[in-house]
Parts: structure tokens; C-alpha cells; sequence
């Protein structure tokens, strides 16, 4: 079958790298989108003009790695109305068009893999779909961003400082375009949302999931957890009754979450009988995330490709509580929710997700650093 390609950055040329040097039989890039023209290094592969791509009716598949919301949304629709199995590691364009793409697949006859676009390289979407053949997922939880990943552990490990550490995980080529959508948890959001639709067979609009960020994190907080035994991990979670929230979150030493380290990224998801299962592996960087992609394809090339029954929900967070450690300069916006002091911040009363978003949002400060404080 014969691919065309949208994007040769970081992940789009890992795409060609895998292609290339495994010799996969059945798989030919038979062409690659590229921003300039100077980008152009080899004329009879790459183009500038994505009508190459999309009006090739020698092409079966359409990749696209190119991020962002749009041009992708627009490719990906008319790749489709244009009979092309799609194939993404895009998790912002997909988890924000979700029921548009999969409609117009539908109304095509053509498939969405998106492996890649949650967990990088671990095989996370092909999991669920496999455990969901026998049985409803009840659960999952997950360490969902490979740069916030590499920060916090380097921070912790090392006493690294923050900014530096976020410049070597956009060296490394873990982190977004514009890395904001890492370390304020939207990246996270956008994963949940998709895990929740491949793991429940519900779409929930991400602007409806209470999301935390680690952009004020300072030592202090990272200290403090060493002091309860702790460390800080970003943590994406949701379940089948409709709870979805992104956080840091306080987990203990001996949690297997605790010890995963730098871009690596880890899953648990609960159902019946198969109990609690873990899946870990390098959650950002251009092979893992390339071998996901490629993964896809091969599903679309061996004609199991799947598409999914999808139906909207809403998301309800109302049986969510917890105790939440807050570091504020304006600590009396939570005047009457503290229960005790804690090195730089506070620990806050037991109380229910809502309302600490709400307490936040009085707050109005703007350098607010919040987790949850596990059991
Ligand atoms: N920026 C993302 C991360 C890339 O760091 O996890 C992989 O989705």
C-alpha cells in the first residue's frame, strides 16, 4: 500500500526512518508533505502542495504527523471524502474534531488509527481494544506526558531546575511545538479524552476536564513529597462513570507510577477478570511515537483496522475528592479549607474536585501550584 505522508519532523521522519530501514513488505511512502521548499531534499518524494497527497488515487494512506489543529483537521476530512484510510499521532487536532473525523471515516468506509496519539510508543489503544473484546474497562489511570515525565524526574532525581529541563526535553524532541500544552496538562487532557473514547466508547469534550498543569512548580513541592514519601508525577485519570481530571498528583514511594522515569510514560486500566494492568514504555521522542504510527498502518495493510462505535457524554467528577496540597500567595481565598500547614503550602480539607477548582479560580493567582495528595 502506498502512503502519503504529512510532516517530516520529529515524528514524521521517524516514520520514514522505520519504513525505510525495516524493508516492511506491502508499505511504500510514496510521498512527503514538507513545509518549504527548502525542506526539499528529494524532489520526486517530497512536495510542498498537499493536493499531491490528497488527489493521489494511488495513495491508500494518508499519515499525518504535522500537529497543530489546523491545516491537519482539513487534510485529515478530505483524505477521507477522498476514500484514504488516516492514520495520526496528532492528539490536539483529534481529541478536539473527535466526532467530525469519526463521522466522515463512517460516512467513507475508511478507518482512524490513532495509536500514537496517547503513550507514544506503548501499545495503549490496541490494549483496550483487545480487553474490551471480553469485558468493560472500569478505569484507567496514567503518566500520559513524556516532557513533564523527563522534567519531574530529573528535577527530583537530580535537583535540576525547571527551565532547564524543559529545554533538554524540547532537544530530545519530547515536547510540543509550543510546550505550554505539556506542562499545563493540556497534552494530558487531550490523551484522556481519547483513552476515555477508545476505553468507554465515550467522547467527552475536553474543555469539560478539570486540568492541572506543573508550569509553577518549584523545589519546595518536590521537597515536601520527599519528606512524605513521595514524588510528583503528572496523572491523567477518568472512569466508566463519567470521572476525568488531570492533575499532579503526590504518589507514594512504593506506587509503580513513582519509579517511572524520565520520558517514559505508564497505564493501569481495571476490568473484571484480567484485575489491574500496567503498561509502560517511552511515552514521547520520534521512534517510540514513529513505531505506534507505524503499528497503524500495518493494521490498515493486514486489513484489521478497526472503527469504533462512539457515542458523546459528559464528564462528572461529583464522587471525586481528595485532600489537595496548594501553594498560593493568596492563601485566603481558601480561608476555612486549610487543615494543616505543609513546607511551602498548604494541605487543604477533604473536599470534592469542583470545589477546588472553584477555590483556584477565586484565588486568581496566577503562580497557584496544586496536587492531590494520594491516600
Ligand atoms: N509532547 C508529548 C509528550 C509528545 O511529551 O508526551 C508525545 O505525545
Amino acid at each position: 500500500m502506498k502512503i502519503g505522508l504529512l510532516g517530516h519532523g520529529v515524528v514524521g521522519s521517524g516514520v520514514r526512518k522505520i519504513i525505510d530501514d525495516n524493508h516492511i513488505p506491502g508499505v511504500e511512502i510514496k510521498r512527503i508533505l514538507v513545509h518549504t521548499e527548502k525542506e526539499i531534499i528529494d524532489k520526486s518524494l517530497m512536495t510542498t502542495n498537499v493536493d499531491v497527497i490528497l488527489q493521489d488515487p494511488e495513495i491508500d494512506i494518508v499519515v499525518e504527523c504535522m500537529g497543530g489543529i489546523e491545516p491537519a483537521r482539513s487534510y485529515a476530512l478530505r483524505a477521507m471524502q477522498s476514500g484514504k484510510n488516516f492514520v495520526t499521532s496528532n492528539k490536539k487536532m483529534l481529541a478536539s474534531s473527535f466526532s467530525e473525523l469519526l463521522k466522515c471515516a463512517k460516512k467513507n468506509h475508511v478507518t482512524i488509527g490513532y495509536e500514537a496519539s496517547c503513550g507514544g510508543g506503548i501499545p495503549w489503544m490496541a490494549n483496550l481494544e483487545r480487553i474490551r473484546r471480553i469485558e468493560e474497562i472500569q478505569a484507567f489511570r496514567g503518566i500520559l506526558n513524556g516532557t513533564t515525565n523527563y522534567i519531574l524526574s530529573r528535577m527530583y532525581q537530580e535537583k535540576q531546575a525547571f527551565d532547564a529541563m524543559l529545554k533538554d526535553a524540547q532537544k530530545l524532541g519530547y515536547a510540543e511545538r509550543d510546550p505550554s500544552d505539556d506542562i499545563d496538562g493540556l497534552d494530558v487532557r487531550y490523551k484522556v479524552a481519547l483513552s476515555c473514547a477508545k476505553a468507554f466508547g465515550r467522547m467527552i469534550d475536553v474543555e469539560q476536564i478539570p486540568t492541572f498543569g506543573i508550569r509553577n512548580i518549584q523545589k519546595g513541592d518536590l521537597e515536601y513529597g520527599r519528606e512524605i514519601g513521595c514524588v510528583i508525577k503528572l496523572v491523567g485519570k477518568a472512569n466508566l462513570d463519567g470521572m476525568a481530571v488531570v492533575m499532579p498528583v503526590f504518589v507514594k514511594q512504593e506506587d509503580i507510577f513513582a519509579s517511572i522515569p524520565l520520558n517514559y510514560n505508564a497505564i493501569e486500566c481495571a476490568s473484571a477478570s484480567l484485575g489491574l494492568a500496567t503498561f509502560i514504555g517511552q511515552g514521547a521522542g520520534s521512534l517510540p511515537t514513529a513505531h505506534a504510527v507505524v503499528q497503524d498502518v500495518l493494521d490498515v495493510v493486514n486489513g484489521v483496522a478497526t472503527l469504533q462505535d462512539c457515542h458523546l457524554a459528559t464528564v462528572n467528577n461529583t464522587s471525586v475528592e481528595g485532600k489537595y496540597y496548594v501553594r498560593t500567595t493568596q492563601r485566603e481565598a481558601f480561608e476555612g479549607y486549610i487543615e494543616q500547614e505543609a513546607k511551602c503550602g498548604f494541605l487543604t480539607k477533604k473536599m470534592c474536585i469542583e470545589k477546588l477548582c472553584d477555590l483556584v479560580r477565586k484565588s486568581k493567582d496566577e503562580a497557584i501550584f496544586v496536587a492531590e495528595v494520594m491516600k
